[in-house]
C-alpha cells in the first residue's frame, strides 16, 4: 500500500494548507489502491435457475471475479445472490455477488454465461422449444451485447449448438467471442464412466467428445487414454461401446431420475471451467461449440471441436485426425445441427 504519511508540523506554503493537501493525496492514493484492488473480473450469468445459480456458486467459490446473476423472475436472482454472499464468510471468498433483473447491472462484464431458457413442457414439441428458447436467447443477447460489447459469451441454453448460432448472429461478435458449452460436459461424463470401469482416478482419464450436443455426439475413442495408454488397450470393445452409448444418453439418464428438470452440477462446473480458462488466460484445450470456417471441411456451422481457450476466447481450433467411422458420425452430427440452424434462422429474422 502506498500511503503518504501525514505530518502534523508542516508550514503553510500558500494555497491549501499542507496538512489538507497531504490528506487529499492520501485519499487519492487510497482511491487508486482500491481501483487497483477492484480490478476483479466481472462475470454475468443470465438465468438464475439450476444451472445459472450453480455456476454462480462455482465462480464465487473459485473467486474468479465479481458475479452478477440476472433473471426475468423477480426476487429469484436477488435471493440466490444474497444467500451466496452469506456463504462467503464461511467459505472465505472475497467476491461480490449481485442478483438483479436489470441489464444495467451487467455493464462491462468480461464474460457472460447465458443459461436462460425454458424447459420442455408436456405436449410441447422440440420445435416449440426451439422457437421459445431462440426468442429468449435472442432477447438476452441483444441486452448483453448492448451493455457488454467487449465481453466473451459462453452459451449453455439448449438446443446448444443452435443457441450459439443465435447468440453469434444477434450479437455480431466475432467468432472468437461466442462459444458454447457442451463438449466439456459430455467429455466429463465420458471420463467419469471410463474411470469407473477402469477403477482409476478420473484425473488420469483423458477423453473428449466432438459434434453437436445431442444423441449424434461423437465420443472419440481413439483419443481417449488412461494416463496416456489408449483405452482400447485396457478395456474390451463391448465395455467401450456401452460407455459410448451411456455418454450419448448422459443427459437423459439424469432427467429420468430428476423427472422435473435436467442436470446442473456438472453442466455448471463445465461452464465455469471454460470461464476460468478465459479469465485466467489458461490456454486450455477443451471441446467447445464454435463456428467452423473450413476446419474439418465445414463452413459456417456451429459444432463441438477441440479448441484452445484463453484471454481472447477461442484462440485456435484444433483439427484432429478422425477415422472413417468417426468422420461419418461427425458428418451426421453436423447435419443435425445444420437442420436446427436452418429452423432457428427463420425465428431470428
Ligand atoms: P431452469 O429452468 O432451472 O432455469 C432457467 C432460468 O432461465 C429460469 O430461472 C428462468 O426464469 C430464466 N429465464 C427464462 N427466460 C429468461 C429471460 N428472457 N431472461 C433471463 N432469464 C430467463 O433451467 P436450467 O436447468 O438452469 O437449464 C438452463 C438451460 O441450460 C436450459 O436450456 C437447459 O436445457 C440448458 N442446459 C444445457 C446444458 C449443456 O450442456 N449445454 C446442460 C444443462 C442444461
Ligand atoms: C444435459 O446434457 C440437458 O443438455 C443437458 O444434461
Amino acid at each position: 500500500m502506498l500511503f503518504v504519511p501525514v505530518r502534523h508540523s508542516l508550514k503553510n506554503e500558500g494555497g491549501s494548507k499542507p496538512i489538507e493537501r497531504e490528506r487529499s493525496l492520501n485519499e487519492k492514493n487510497s482511491v487508486l489502491e482500491r481501483k487497483k484492488m477492484n480490478k476483479r473480473k466481472k462475470i454475468t450469468i443470465v438465468g438464475a435457475g439450476n444451472v445459472g445459480a450453480t455456476a454462480a456458486h462455482w465462480a464465487a467459490s473459485k473467486a474468479l471475479g465479481d458475479v452478477v446473476l440476472l433473471d426475468v423472475s423477480e426476487g429469484i436472482p436477488q435471493g440466490k445472490a444474497l444467500d451466496l454472499m452469506q456463504a462467503a464468510p464461511v467459505e472465505g471468498y472475497d467476491v461480490n455477488i449481485k442478483g438483479t433483473n436489470a441489464y444495467e447491472d451487467t455493464k462491462d462484464s468480461d464474460v457472460v454465461v447465458i443459461t436462460a431458457g425454458s424447459p420442455r413442457k408436456p405436449g410441447m414439441s422440440r420445435d416449440d422449444l426451439l422457437e421459445i428458447n431462440t426468442k429468449i436467447v435472442k432477447s438476452v443477447t441483444e441486452q448483453v451485447a448492448k451493455y457488454s460489447p467487449n465481453s466473451i459469451l459462453v452459451i449453455v441454453s439448449n438446443p446448444l449448438d443452435a443457441m450459439v448460432y443465435v447468440a453469434a448472429e444477434v450479437s455480431k461478435f466475432p467468432k472468437e467471442r461466442v462459444i458454447g458449452m457442451a463438449g466439456v460436459l459430455d467429455s466429463a461424463r465420458f471420463r467419469t464412466f471410463l474411470a469407473e470401469a477402469l477403477n482409476v482416478s478420473v484425473r488420469d482419464v483423458n477423453a473428449f467428445v466432438l459434434g453437436g450436443h445431442g444423441d449424434t455426439m461423437v465420443p472419440v475413442v481413439g483419443y481417449s487414454t488412461m494416463a496416456g495408454i489408449p483405452i482400447s488397450d485396457v478395456l474390451d470393445q463391448k465395455t467401450i461401446d456401452a460407455i459410448v452409448d451411456r455418454t450419448r444418453n448422459g443427459g437423459a439418464e439424469i432427467v429420468n431420475f430428476l423427472k422435473t428438470g435436467s442436470a446442473y452440477y456438472a453442466p455448471a462446473a463445465s461452464a465455469i471451467e471454460m470461464v476460468q480458462a478465459i479469465l485466467k488466460d489458461e490456454k486450455r484445450i477443451l471441446p467447445c461449440c464454435v463456428k467452423l470456417e473450413g476446419e474439418y471441411g465445414y463452413n459456417g456451422v456451429y459444432v463441438g471441436v477441440p479448441v484452445k481457450l484463453g484471454a481472447k476466447g477461442l484462440e485456435k481450433v484444433l483439427e484432429i485426425k478422425l477415422n472413417d467411422k468417426e468422420k461419418t458420425m461427425f458428418a451426421n452430427s453436423v447435419g443435425a445441427v445444420q437442420e436446427l440452424m436452418e429452423k432457428v434462422s427463420t425465428f431470428i429474422k
